[in-house]
This record gives C-alpha cells, structure tokens and sequence, in this order.
C-alpha cells in the first residue's frame, strides 16, 4: 500500500538522517543507535530486527501487510501458525508465490516468531455468518458482478479468492465500506504506481464514453475493462478524451445497502477465501 511505502521511505529518511549526523560526531553516540539488537534483548527484539532486515519490503511495516506479502498481525494464518507450521513456512516459502525459501538459522527464525507474536492481534472470534456472507456476496450485494472468486464472478474489481489470506478484517471492512481509499493494485502492465484500479474514462471522436478500469495501458494504447466484462482495446490518439479519476468503480456500501450485521457475514466468508498449503504433505523442500 502506498502509505506503508511512505513510513517506509521516511524512516529510511529518518535513519540515514541519524546516521549522517553521528558520522559527523553531532548525533547520539554510535552505540545508543545499534544495527543488530544488542546480545542481551530478548528475542522478540532480535526478532523485530530480522524482520526489518529480511521481511519488511513484502509484509510492510510492523508486519501490517505490504504491496507484495499480506498482513501477518490478523491472527488467522493459511499455512498454520502453531511454531513449528510457521517455522516450516519462513524457511520453506510458499512454492508458487512471491513468499522465499529462507536459509536463517532455527534460531533467528525462532527470534523471527517471537517478535510476530508480539503483533499479532487474537484472533477475532468471527461474529458474522459465513453461509449468508456468501449468498450476499452472489445475491443481493452484487459483489460477484465485480469479483471473482473460484472461477466465478466478473473482472472489473480484484479477483478475491485468496483475499481473506493477504488483508485483514479492518481492510477488509474499510475496503467495503470506502472503497478508494487505498485503490488496489493490480498487475496489468502500465507506468508504475499506475496499476491500481483506478477509474478511467474514455470519450471516443463518434461521442461514446467508456469508463471502467485500465488493464494494460503504455504512452498509445489502454485497454478498458468495463462493468460488463467487455475489454475495450483503445488507441489513444483516435480519443477525444482520456482520464485517469482518482476513484474506485466500486460504491461504497453504507449502512443503508449493508447494515452492520450482514457486513459481518460479508467480511466472516471473505476470511474464508484462503490461499491453500500446497506442501502440506512433502514438507519444505
Ligand atoms: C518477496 C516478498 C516476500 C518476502 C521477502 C517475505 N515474504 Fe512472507 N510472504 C510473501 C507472500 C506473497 C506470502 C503469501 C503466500 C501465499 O499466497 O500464501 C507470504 C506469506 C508468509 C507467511 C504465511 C502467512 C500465513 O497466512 O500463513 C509467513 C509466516 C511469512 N510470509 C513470513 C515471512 C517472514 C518471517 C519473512 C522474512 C524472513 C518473509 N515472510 C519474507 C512474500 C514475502
Ligand atoms: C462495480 C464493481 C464492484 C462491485 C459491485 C463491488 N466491487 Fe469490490 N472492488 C471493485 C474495484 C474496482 C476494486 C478495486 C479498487 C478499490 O480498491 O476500491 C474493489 C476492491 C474490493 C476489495 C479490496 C480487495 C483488495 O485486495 O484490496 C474488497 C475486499 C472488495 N472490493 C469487496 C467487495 C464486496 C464485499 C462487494 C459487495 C458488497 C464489492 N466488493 C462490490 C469493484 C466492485
């Protein structure tokens, strides 16, 4: 998520700000700013710096989730989170995804859990119905029109069949209730920091306007994906107009379309929407 980066990069700033002044003999003395915990801090202490070093550029800051690995705070874990089903994952990785094999040591990976226990938030006992969540999701809601989830559903919003693994239940509930305020990023090909899903419109010379969301877009062409599933392959010199809107496509359900009751059913089912242990058996390889 940008503001993730934005911490990110400020507290680069904020370091490399402390180190130029001790380099310069005007900081704090070396030794009250250490690279590594000191020997004697526990190991949720050495563990926190580990994760600085080795995890933070996936799972964000204070391990809340980044671009490109999921929160690992929200207590409810896909591959297991006794130690040792956690220990399996962070040297194994998860085969098929960005999540690396590691080759730490038991005991720093053992520092590394201590410090995500002391994140990690009890896991929510789920106050919502998981069966109603789901018919609201592909009835009423209208969510399906707009997200795919095991193969069914349309295209124009995020697929979320593993949504439930990467976000936790706040985003999850922020997501539903203002949409646009962190838009998702998608993987189409376009400028970076541009493949979010954003709203573009499009006016055509013969007067037609197209709004949907840019799946592929470079300097000439884009491609709209439009809420009927239609694709919509552009040359942007033949437009008499082309806009990027710093919107979602998705409304915002308040609690006049979803009440508090059903929006806990919603978020109970996309907790459900979990990524698979592919290695379960074989182990880490
Ligand atoms: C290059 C990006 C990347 C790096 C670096 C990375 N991860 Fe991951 N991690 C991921 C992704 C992506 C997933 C989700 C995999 C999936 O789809 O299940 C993941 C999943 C996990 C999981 C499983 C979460 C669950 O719900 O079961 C744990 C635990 C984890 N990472 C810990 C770590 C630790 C600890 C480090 C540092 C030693 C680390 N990761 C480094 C990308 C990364
Ligand atoms: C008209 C299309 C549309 C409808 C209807 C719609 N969405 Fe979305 N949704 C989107 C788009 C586009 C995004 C990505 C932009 C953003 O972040 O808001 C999105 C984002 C999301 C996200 C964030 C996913 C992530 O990983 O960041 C969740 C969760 C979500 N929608 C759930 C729902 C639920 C639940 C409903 C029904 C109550 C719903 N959506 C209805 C289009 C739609």
């Amino acid at each position: 998520m940008r503001h993730t980066l934005v911490r990110t990069s400020s507290l680069v700033v904020a370091f490399l700000v402390c180190a130029g002044l001790s380099l310069r003999g005007e900081g704090p003395p070396p030794q009250s700013r250490p690279a590594t915990a000191p020997a004697d801090a526990g190991p949720a202490t050495q563990g926190a710096v580990l994760f600085r070093q080795e995890c933070v550029f996936c799972h964000g800051v204070s391990a809340k989730g980044g671009m490109r690995g999921p929160d690992l705070t929200t207590g409810a874990w896909s591959h297991g989170g006794s130690d040792e089903e956690l220990t399996a994952t962070i040297s194994g990785g998860v085969p098929g995804t960005a999540m690396p094999a590691n080759n730490l040591p038991p005991v720093e990976i053992a520092q590394i859990i201590a410090y995500l226990r002391t994140v990690q938030q009890p896991p929510t006992p789920s106050r919502g119905d998981v069966a109603r969540g789901e018919t609201l999701f592909f009835g009423g809601g209208r969510c399906g029109a707009c997200h795919i989830v095991q193969g069914r559903g349309g295209r124009v919003g995020p697929e979320l069949t593993r949504v439930g693994s990467a976000r936790s239940r706040g985003y999850l509930i922020e997501s539903i209730r203002e949409p646009g305020k962190f838009l998702t990023e998608h993987d189409g090909t376009g400028e970076a920091g541009a493949r979010r899903y954003d709203t573009v419109v499009a006016v055509t010379n013969a007067g037609q306007t197209i709004t949907g969301v840019a799946m592929n877009e470079d300097t000439f062409t884009v491609q709209i994906m439009d809420t009927a599933d239609r694709i919509h392959s552009l040359v942007k010199r033949d437009l008499k107009s082309f806009r990027h809107e710093e919107r979602s496509m998705m409304p915002a359900y308040g609690a006049a379309q979803v009440n508090d009751a059903a929006l806990d059913d919603l978020v109970a089912y996309l907790q459900t929407l979990r990524t698979p242990t592919p290695t379960k058996k074989g182990g880490p390889q």
